[in-house]
This record gives C-alpha cells, structure tokens and sequence, in this order.
C-alpha cells in the first residue's frame, strides 16, 4: 500500500531521537530560535504548538482592541484553529476561500465589520494565500493579522516569506507540516512582526513550562506515521478500549508550554535540511502535474498553473464521488485521506468540497507514478462505464 505519510525523516532525526535517551538535548531551542530568527528576521519565540502561538495573539487582541469580539478565518481550515479562536472568547467568522483553498479576497471585505478583531489567513497546504493584498487590507481598516504560516516553510510570496506579513506569524511541526517533529503538540512558533506584541509577549511566556516528550507521544507517533499497518489498528483499538473502560487519562498536549528539547533539536534538523526535502517534493508534484493534469474527472486546485511547492498533495473530483475514488485506490494498493471539515462531500459547486488527499511527502518517484497509473486507470474505468450506460439507453 502506498500512503499518506505525516512527515520525511532521515536517519539524523531517528538519531536525535534515539540520543534523547542519553542527552537532553537542552540547548537546541536556542539554537533554533537563533537559526529561525536569521532566516526570517523576526523576533522568534517557541511553543509546544502553533495554536499556543495563535491563542497568545488574541489574548493580546483581547486587550488591545476592548469590545471586539469576532475573528475572520477562512471556511476550510484545521478545526483546531476555530477551537483556539472559541476558546480565546471569540467568535469565528468564517469566509469564502479560492480555488487553492485560501482566503479569498474579493470577499473578503465583506466579512469585515466594527465587531473585526483579526484575521487569520493559513497558506493551505503551503499555497500562498493573496497574503500582500490581505496585510494592506487589515492595516488599512486597523485589524490585527496573523499570517498563519502553521503548514508551510521556506515559501515566499511578493519577495517576502509566509509568516512575515501582518503583526505576527505562526509556525507549526506537528504532523503532515513542513518540518515535522512529531505529533501532539510537538512544537511551533510565534514570528513577531509588532513591538507592542513583543512586550506582551515577554511579560507571558516567562511563567510557562517547558514541555517534554513523553514515551506514549513517540510510540503513537512511531505507529502512526513510520509503522502504521497492524501497528497503527492495534494503537486505534488499545485507545478504544482504554476509553471504554475509562482508564484514558485526559491529556493536556495543547496545553501552552515552550518547546520541548527533543522537538527543538528535530525542529532544527529539519530547518537544515528543509531544501532538500523542497525539491524533492517538487519532482513529485512534477510528475503528478504531467500525469494527471490532462485527466478529465479530477483537477489539480494547488498546482494547476505551475509546478509549486505543496506540503499535501490535494485533488479535486467535480463529478464523481471522491470517496468512491478513495476505495477504488484503496482496491489498487494506494492509500488516501478525507480532508479537513466536509471537504470529502461531493463537489457542490465551492472551493471546499470534491477534495482528498494523495500520497505526497516520504514517497518514491517510482510510487508517484504508480499512484498517478491508478489514477489513469480509474479514469479509464469511467469512460468505460459512461459507453456502457450510453448504449443501454440508446438501445
Ligand atoms: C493552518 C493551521 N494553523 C494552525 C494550526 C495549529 O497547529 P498545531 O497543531 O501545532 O497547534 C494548524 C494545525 O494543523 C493549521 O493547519
């Protein structure tokens, strides 16, 4: 089976994490805070996540702009962003997005209003959102905007990098992302853009701990990601069970902390080697691009125009059902994902719907043309059904 894998370690990563057992690894989240405040000129302060990072900016917001009460986010999103905004003590107002998935900004404007605390605007999947046109919009009408750069690295837009717009940016490693360290609250970070954010910020972060990686995180990690098969349906039935005889002790993984040492010291090791992973990944989406763009029942939202980077690679079906195509690769040997929200449902005629995730990250180019070969025979597989339904109703 060919899957959708959450993140691209080499063996350093698997070293550093096979180290943590001698070493405590307890100057890397210096080290990579120096690393990330070079590359991104910005004040730089870790989390164990990025919706630390995010839940801080609108506590800020909070005190800042008194009587508003609403923050603009786009309508296909992480549900963890709407739980953090909900539980900040705002309301999420939820906007249209584009074709790739992103905020879109001619509609924009009218989601504004007197009651506009913020705005969040992801870069989906690593596609860049209009992030120039949303910075000057909310300077202009005086919202405070934080340029969600949780799923993406290294990737510029109008000569600047993702998480460098607005008054603060946000990084996540949790799975699936760019960097990747593991899951569950494995690390983020806050780019800060607004002074009067970095004095809030300081007076803050000082009383929270340091978070640390416990033995159940790297197990479910290691079965989710690197093992899977057996090992990740006998992870799914041991939590079942354990929640069924109540004997699961409630977590508090997202509970705001600063980054653990080990994620930090993976966090870096995958900052160092991000470049390379980057063009890995484009020779990828090169091959998916000439495969599948001529391919008359699905299109490509992310890469339709140009072969960019993506951390995730999404399809979009506008005519047949995308979780009939997610068995038929199932019954092919190719592994696929449902997407965030309702996106799965049958194309409705809007940006988020007719979507699923296939294999992208930690694949061989040799897997991307088989899955792209699936993808070619299941279309061939509907041409075939379309003549036959044809000749029966002309008979
Ligand atoms: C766009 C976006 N923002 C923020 C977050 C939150 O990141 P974390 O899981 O590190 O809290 C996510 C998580 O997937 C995300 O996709």
């Amino acid at each position: 089976m060919i899957k959708v894998r959450v993140c691209q370690w080499g063996f350093k990563e698997w070293w550093i994490l096979f180290t943590a057992l001698v070493s405590s690894h307890k100057k890397a989240p210096e080290r990579l805070k120096d690393r990330l405040a070079r590359y991104f000129h910005r004040e730089i302060v870790l989390f164990n996540s990025g919706r630390a990072a995010i839940a801080l900016c609108l506590q800020f917001v909070r005190q800042t702009k008194k009587g508003k009460t609403e923050v603009i986010i786009p309508r296909y999103i992480c549900t963890s962003v709407i739980e953090t905004i909900e539980k900040c003590g705002f309301q999420a107002i939820h906007a249209p997005v584009n074709d790739e998935l992103n905020l879109d900004i001619t509609a924009l404007p009218a989601f504004i209003s007197d009651r506009t605390a913020a705005i969040i605007a992801p870069h989906m999947y690593s596609c860049s959102a209009d992030i120039e046109a949303i910075a000057s919009l909310s300077r202009e009408k005086n919202i405070f905007l934080i340029d969600d750069a949780a799923q993406v690295f290294g990737v510029k837009h109008a000569g600047s990098l993702l998480g460098t717009f607005g008054n603060a940016g946000v990084l996540s490693f949790a799975q699936a992302k760019s960097i990747v360290t593991g899951i569950k609250g494995s690390g983020g970070a806050l780019l800060i853009s607004d002074p009067e954010l970095k004095r809030f910020v300081d007076d803050n972060v000082a009383s929270y701990e340091r978070n640390r990686v416990s033995f159940s995180r790297i197990v479910e990690f290691l079965c989710v990601y690197k093992w899977r098969g057996i090992f990740e349906t006998a992870h799914y039935y041991l939590d079942r069970i354990k929640t069924l005889l109540q004997v699961n002790k409630p977590t508090d993984d997202y509970e705001p902390r600063k980054i653990a040492y080990l994620d930090a010291a993976i966090a870096l090791r995958q900052v160092d080697t991000f470049n390379q992973r980057y063009s890995q990944t484009l020779q990828r989406l090169a091959i998916y691009q000439r495969e599948l763009s001529q391919l008359p029942f699905l299109s490509l939202p992310q890469i339709a125009n140009e072969t960019r980077y993506v951390s995730r690679f999404i399809v979009r079906l506008a005519s047949e059902s995308p979780k009939a195509f997610r068995q038929y690769l199932k019954e092919h040997g190719v592994a696929s994902k449902l997407t965030y929200l309702n996106g799965s449902k049958l194309y409705d005629g809007t940006a988020d719907s007719g979507l699923l995730e296939l294999p992208l990250q930690d694949i061989s180019t040799a897997d991307v043309q088989k899955v792209c070969n699936v993808c070619q025979q299941y279309s061939k597989h509907l041409t075939d059904q379309e003549v036959v339904e044809n000749n029966n109703v002309t008979r």
